[in-house]
Order: structure tokens, then sequence, then C-alpha cells
């Protein structure tokens, strides 16, 4: 029987995504619901993934956990949401019989492991509560409603539960029951579709998401307003708009009630259709008004810098070269540029990248991920690139593609607690 084993493991990876339609603001802070629906693509754990080794053994005192080496405060309250809703759900699942299960009364020690930039603007909050709850939900032997638990953790992490294009549904039940994420499509659906993550910077981000989103919800009347300061809008039925008529509507939530839900609906099209043109397009727009929600917060959160900036102008001069949407960028709160394209536009955007931005220091190290194959780029291509040289700006390029939702892994080895239940030196 388990529970006579001296310690019970399970190690767990799971993906980090990108939303192309984005969150940003929240109805309830405590549950995390959230004001309108999102649609992400989770990335390949080859390049980007957080793996977690969750352990219960009789003899461990408390519930402790470590994050990247470094032991944290297993009593913060989003962690103890998805600590307790896992506990809840597998007690509900046995309802009395413990058979081969592990007991619920022993206390868990868990580490965990992000391989790229915490706090970066790279959703490791995503990757990383979306692990913990696919591992614990391994350990007690949980299986459904999980996106709804991995949520309590972090908003974005809802939608790394699921390979793939994921839309997380905003729900309307007070208690969080629909606000639940979705595969639309998956991993395989959209195979030359590629992402390159550009690493603009390390540093840590200055305002987080929760608090940056919680000042735009009370402040920005772009993105939702208290309700006296309402803004007012044409409808659709207004041609001469105007004239203010009955045909004026008050847009009491402009981004989340007016333009989200026809947002959500168009992506889904585009990725079912795999129309890149249009794909590119509508993300770039809906990074861009999520941007400017932000400047529009008071006081205003600037999350771009002047080389996120320069890789907007640089997409927008590329794809008018080709007189097509080639690329397309998008930035969540921090300054580095997430790019999709397809398969057959990697190694001559990448040329440009690097003529734009020629790496400074770790010429060698400045292409991780996927392979990309050197190429010389025609007078005529560099003369159409709108500025100058900027040596260094970009740190580093990831390659990668679309990829899985959360795996188990079987190897021991890959396990990052030790028979002693504490985290294993770093090899
Ligand atoms: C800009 O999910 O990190 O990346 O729910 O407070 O943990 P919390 O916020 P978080 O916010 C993500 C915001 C975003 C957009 C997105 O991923 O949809």
């Amino acid at each position: 029987m388990a529970a006579e084993k001296p310690l019970v493991s399970v190690t767990c990876t799971a993906p980090t995504n990108i939303a192309v339609i984005k969150y940003w603001g929240k109805r309830d802070e405590k549950l995390i619901l959230p004001i309108n629906s999102s649609l992400s693509v989770t990335l390949h754990q080859n390049q980007l993934k957080t793996t977690t080794t969750a352990a219960i053994s009789r003899d461990f005192k408390e519930d402790r956990i470590w994050l990247n080496g470094k032991e944290e405060d297993v009593g913060h309250h989003r962690l103890q949401s998805c600590l307790r809703e896992i506990r809840r759900l597998a007690r509900k699942r046995r309802s009395g019989s413990d058979g081969d299960l592990v007991p619920l009364s022993y206390k868990v020690h868990i580490a965990s492991v992000n391989d790229f930039p915490t706090a970066a603007g790279l959703a490791s909050s995503a990757a990383g509560y979306a692990c913990l709850v696919y591992t614990l939900a391994q350990l007690y032997g949980v299986e459904s409603e999980l996106s709804e638990v991995a949520r309590q953790g972090s908003g974005s992490a809802c939608r790394s539960m699921f390979g793939g294009f994921v839309q997380w549904h905003m729900g309307e039940r007070p208690d969080g029951k629909d606000s639940i994420a979705q595969q639309v499509a998956p991993e395989s659906h959209w195979p030359e579709l590629r992402v390159l993550v550009l690493v603009v910077s390390a540093e840590r981000k200055p305002v987080s998401s929760t608090s940056g989103m919680q000042t735009s919800v009370e402040t920005s009347s772009l993105l939702k307003t208290s309700g006296h300061t309402p803004i007012l809008l044409p409808s659709v039925l207004a041609l001469d708009s105007w004239i203010i008529s009955e045909n004026w509507l008050i847009a009491l939530q402009f981004r989340a009630e007016s333009v989200v839900p026809g947002r959500m609906a168009e992506m889904a099209r585009c990725i079912k259709e795999r129309d890149f043109e249009a794909f590119g397009q509508l993300t770039m727009k809906d990074s861009n008004q999520f941007h400017a929600t932000c400047l529009d917060t008071f006081p205003p959160i600037c999350y771009l810098n002047d080389t996120s900036r320069q890789i907007i102008s640089l997409v927008h001069c590329f794809n008018a070269y080709y007189g097509k949407t080639k690329v397309a960028y998008t930035f969540d709160a921090g300054p580095n540029a997430v790019i999709f394209t397809l398969e057959e536009t990697v190694d001559e955007f990448v040329a440009v990248i690097k003529q734009v931005f020629p790496p400074e220091m770790n010429g060698d190290k400045f292409l991780k991920g996927l392979p990309v194959e050197p190429v010389e780029l025609s007078e005529e291509v560099k003369s159409a690139l709108p500025m100058e040289p900027f040596p260094g700006g970009i740190r580093y390029i990831i390659t990668t593609q679309v990829g899985p939702g959360p795996q188990v892994l079987e190897e021991p080895q890959r396990q990052l607690l030790g028979p002693d239940g504490l985290p294993k030196p770093v090899s």
C-alpha cells in the first residue's frame, strides 16, 4: 500500500502560453475571475517549461515549497487556494475509500524550476501554477476541473493546462465554475506556425500583472469605467456617428464588452482556417490595445521600452516590404516581444533581427531553440529596414513552436526532490 512507502512523489512539466487575445482585469480578485475571455497559444516545452516534483511522506512535518532552489512561503494565498482545492477534489472523489491512494492528511513538499527568466513577461506564473496543479492532481489522483483550480493560482495558468490553441471562457457565475479553459485546436493543427521569443531584458518587470490590471480596472476608461464616467459610443446602427441620438449607447466596459467578444470569435476562425494574414493582424491589434489600456491607466504603466517599439516598427516595415503580413508581434506585461511567423519566413526574419540588433557579447548563444539557417539578406531588403543598427538591443532569441499540454515525467533522475524530500543539489 502507498502509505507504507517512505515517500511517494510525482514529477511533471507544464508549458507557458502567450495570449493573442489578452486577459487584463478581474471581476473577482480572490477567485481570479476575468472581465473578458482570452485566447492563447501554448508554447513547446522543448524550449520553455516548468518542472515540478511534489512528494508526500508520513515524516514530513509541514507543507513546504522551493521555487528555483529557494524556499518560499507556503502560506501564500494563491498557493493555498490551489492546495486546498486539489485536496477538496481528492476527498470528494474518494468519498471514504482510500484504496491505494496517498493519504490526504500527510504533508506535501514541492520543488519547482523554470528554464526561462522568471517574471520577465514570459508568463512564468502560468507555467508555474499549471505545473503545480497538474502535479498535485497526479499525486492525489484528481482528474477533472483542473483548469478551474489552476486559474486560482494565476489567471493565465488555466490556459497552460492544454496544448495547442486554448480559450479561457470568462464565465458568468459568481462561484467561477464556468470560468474555465478549453482547447480550440490541438498542437498538430497548424504545423508551419513558428514562435520567436525576442528576449529584450531579463529584468523583473516594474509592475506585476496582478497589480497592473487592478489599477487599470480602477482607472482606465478604455477598459472598464466605474459607472460615473461612462464613455459614449455610436451604436453600429448610427450611420451619422456625430449626431447624438438614441442610437448612442453607453459602453461601460469598452474593451471587455465591445471589443473582445467579436475578437474571440474572429481569432477562433483565423486559427481554424489557418489564416495567417488575419491571425497576425488581430494578434498585433490586440497587443496594442492592451498596451494602450496600460498607458490609459493612472498612473500610466509602460511595459514596452525603446527596443520593443523598434521591434514593432521593424515588423510593420518588413510586412510593408512584402505587401502582406508575414510576421506579427505580441507583448505581455514586459518588454520582450513574441513573434509569430510561418516556417518559411523564420530564417530571413532572424537575419533581419541580427542586422538591426547585432548580437553584442554572446554571438554563439544568440540563437536558442529550433535550428535557424543563416541567410544573406538582399541589399533591397536591407535598404527597406527603417533604422540604424542597435547593437545588443536583443539579448537572445528562442525559436519555438506550438506545443502540448502538461506531461508526467517517468524518469527518476528528473525528480527535483531527493529521497529525504529535500531539493536535490543543482548539477
Ligand atoms: C498580459 O495571469 O499573470 O499576460 O491572474 O493576476 O496572476 P494574475 O495575472 P496573469 O496576467 C496575464 C496578463 C497578460 C495577458 C494574458 O496572458 O492573457
